[in-house]
């Protein structure tokens, strides 16, 4: 049999693709060995230049998660702390350095003009379904950290691209990144792409042989979703209008 050529497999697959959702909140119990294999497996049939696969995933589970997790909160406490601590707590930051991005500083940066509405609607939508007030920095925070737990996932996949590839790289990594994600969401587990974890690149780099000429992208955090209904958010899609570049 032919997959993909009927009406009703295209049906399917649309259905399924909408289906996909974020999962910020995870149970402990640990993704089966051989199924992390078949994601895994699943994620190398996307397209890639030159068929080059110009990523390596570096894969965190039991005390290497734990390690790296602790590592991360205590950056991020540290971070926290001295940027709600006015200028003082600013200055003691750049003085100490303790929890500054050691890698992709620039994600730090405010977004641009044309992407904040966007940008701003997801922390507002995420931040209600949070029961956190946008006012209040402390709680925000506390739910910030949350990243550096993998929202409680038993395993974070830490993903690594190729630096002579620049943009393509990424490129490659992202059509891998979602097919992994579909794949697991066929097997009834849940992910949460994670750029929050790609800025200490040095901590996950103290756990695992990182080849040379590779950089830390993102994180995939990934396990069994929980019932909480802070999995039942669903980010605003945009319009296939506001995707498509008018002609002249
Ligand atoms: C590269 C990338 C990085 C992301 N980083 C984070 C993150 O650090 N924390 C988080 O909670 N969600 C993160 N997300 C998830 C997005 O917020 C989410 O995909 C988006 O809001 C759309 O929602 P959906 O995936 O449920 O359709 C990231 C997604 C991508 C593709």
């Amino acid at each position: 049999m032919t997959l993909g050529n009927s009406k009703n497999d295209a049906k399917w697959v649309s259905e399924f693709l909408s289906s996909r959702r974020t999962t910020r909140d995870f149970l402990p119990d640990p993704v089966p060995q051989d199924i992390l294999n078949q994601i895994l497996t699943d994620a190398l049939t996307a397209p890639s230049w030159s068929n080059t696969r110009p990523f390596k995933v570096a894969i965190a589970s039991g005390e290497v998660r734990n390690r790296i997790s602790a590592e991360f909160l205590s950056r991020w406490s540290a971070v926290s702390k001295h940027l709600r601590g006015g200028i003082w707590g600013k200055i003691k930051l750049l003085i100490t350095r303790y929890g500054l991005p050691t890698s992709n500083r620039l994600i730090s940066k405010p977004y641009p003009k044309d992407l904040k509405p966007s940008a701003m609607r997801l922390g507002a939508g995420l931040y209600a379904t949070f029961g956190v007030a946008r006012e209040d920095r402390v709680q925000r925070d506390k739910w910030w950290a949350k990243n550096y737990e993998f929202y409680g996932a038993p395993t974070e996949l830490f993903i690594y691209i190729h630096k002579s590839l620049h943009i393509y790289a990424a490129s490659d990594a992202g059509l891998m990144m979602e097919n992994l994600a579909l794949s697991a969401h066929a097997h009834g587990l849940g992910t949460c792409m994670q750029g929050a974890v790609g800025i200490w690149d040095d901590v996950v780099r103290k756990e695992f042989e990182v080849p040379g000429g590779y950089r830390l992208l993102c994180g995939i955090a990934i396990g069994y979703p929980s019932e909480s209904p802070v999995n039942a958010f669903k980010a605003n899609r945009i319009d296939v209008s506001e995707l498509v570049i008018k002609a002249k």
